[in-house]
């Protein structure tokens, strides 16, 4: 390991920048060789956020409704004449205090009722890729509802045109690649899921991927085992929520009923060793996502969330968003957050970015060209 590689960083808030104290691990003393508010200097590096802002990262857990800001919500609703129940932006943010996954939820599907349009579903997307774009995404799997739209008449040509177009011109103008995964609303039917899938298919090659999603409790995996089986017949690669809320059987039943090749969320694997090894063994990524679980209070702080855990039990863990215009940060304010609250270092930070691509559903040399990129980074 290079010198540099050794490098860590105490990260301290203080009025609104960071104050990074570098240390240098030198034959087991360390040094604390230079404070500097708005940023130090490393070697080859700027501050923490510099370096995470530099990393290339997947982001592999992000709902594209959730990505809806206030503002935008706003114009929409103008435009399509849809009545909020509130005067401003402002006052929709106020109104983004959660109990629970439920409470969200709840605010999240009022705010799809202004998407109408293939037009509405392509400025979504648009301006999530522009925020991607400036936070160095390089490659995005992104979740949509179609049933959060069908079940307001919306055809689902509409959703899939509008939100497939904005992800072309993504990668034509940014560079950013990207799949769609279609995710089933668990509090609907296994046969409402069937149905969704069958109408989608005309349009089977716009997206790659099947998840799940919505309220978690009492709705468990196997609800959906006939319409994943569909699915893996199509080619269709599966990803499942699970463990958020509910219970490490959920993880259990999303790899063995629905053979989801990725767990998004999954953090109360934790409870239960037999599963933390499964994972383990078969190396199964997690989609964790921060500042999701303290806003929707799975965990009551980010200092008592369990990412050292998930890490040191030696899991695959990535970094994502989830909903990041109602949890207050995009990709690289997550990787803040975790950084801030355990002391990763330099190391870890790279590790985290390099699962984010192991995890993805892209092909091997995409990976090794990526993994290259971190590896020079890591050692610049
Ligand atoms: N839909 C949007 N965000 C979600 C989350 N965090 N869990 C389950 N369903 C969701
Ligand atoms: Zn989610």
């Amino acid at each position: 390991m290079s010198f540099f590689r050794r490098i860590e960083w105490k990260g301290v808030k203080k009025s609104d920048e960071f104050l990074p104290v570098v240390r240098h691990r030198l034959g087991g003393r360390l040094d604390l060789i230079r404070t500097q508010a708005g940023g130090v200097s490393l070697p080859g590096g700027g501050s923490v956020k510099d370096f995470i802002a530099r990393l290339p990262k997947a982001e592999l857990h992000l709902h594209i409704e959730g990505t809806l800001e206030p503002e935008l919500m706003f114009e929409m609703a103008s435009r399509n004449r849809v009545h909020l129940p509130y005067q401003s932006p402002e006052q929709v943010r106020k109104a983004y205090e959660f109990s629970d996954l439920q409470s969200f939820l709840d605010i999240y599907y009022q705010g799809t009722r202004v998407l109408l349009h293939d037009r509405d579903f392509y400025d979504l997307a648009w301006a999530y890729l522009k925020k991607a774009h400036e936070q160095n995404v390089r490659h995005a799997e992104v979740f949509f509802d179609p049933q959060a739209h069908t079940e307001r008449g919306i055809p689902i040509r509409a959703i899939i045109d509008g939100l497939d177009q904005a992800f072309q011109d993504g990668k034509r103008q940014f560079g950013i690649s990207s799949k769609l995964i279609l995710s089933f609303l668990r509090h609907l039917s296994g046969d409402h899921a069937m149905k969704t899938f069958q109408d989608a298919l005309p349009f089977r090659n716009r997206f790659a991927g099947v998840g799940l999603d919505s309220s978690e409790r009492d709705h468990p995996p196997e609800k959906f085992t006939s319409v994943f089986a569909r699915a893996r017949e199509e080619g269709l690669f599966v990803v499942a929520h699970a463990g958020e809320e509910g219970p490490p059987d959920y993880v259990w039943q999303a790899l063995d009923a629905l053979r989801a090749s990725r767990i998004d969320h999954g953090v109360r694997c934790i409870e239960d060793p037999a599963l933390v090894d499964r994972l383990r063994a078969e190396r199964v990524p997690l989609t964790v996502c921060p500042l999701s679980n303290v806003k929707l209070r799975v965990f009551d702080a980010i200092e008592n969330h369990n990412l050292r855990q998930l890490l040191s039990a030696g899991l695959c863990v990535t970094i994502n968003s989830d909903d990041p215009a109602y949890f207050g940060g995009y990709i690289n304010e997550n990787f803040l957050a975790v950084h801030e609250a355990f002391d990763l270092t330099k190391d870890e930070l790279c590790t985290l970015a390099r699962n984010s691509f192991e995890a993805a559903f892209l092909p091997d040399s995409e990976k090794t060209r990526i993994f290259d990129e971190l590896d020079e980074l890591a050692s610049s």
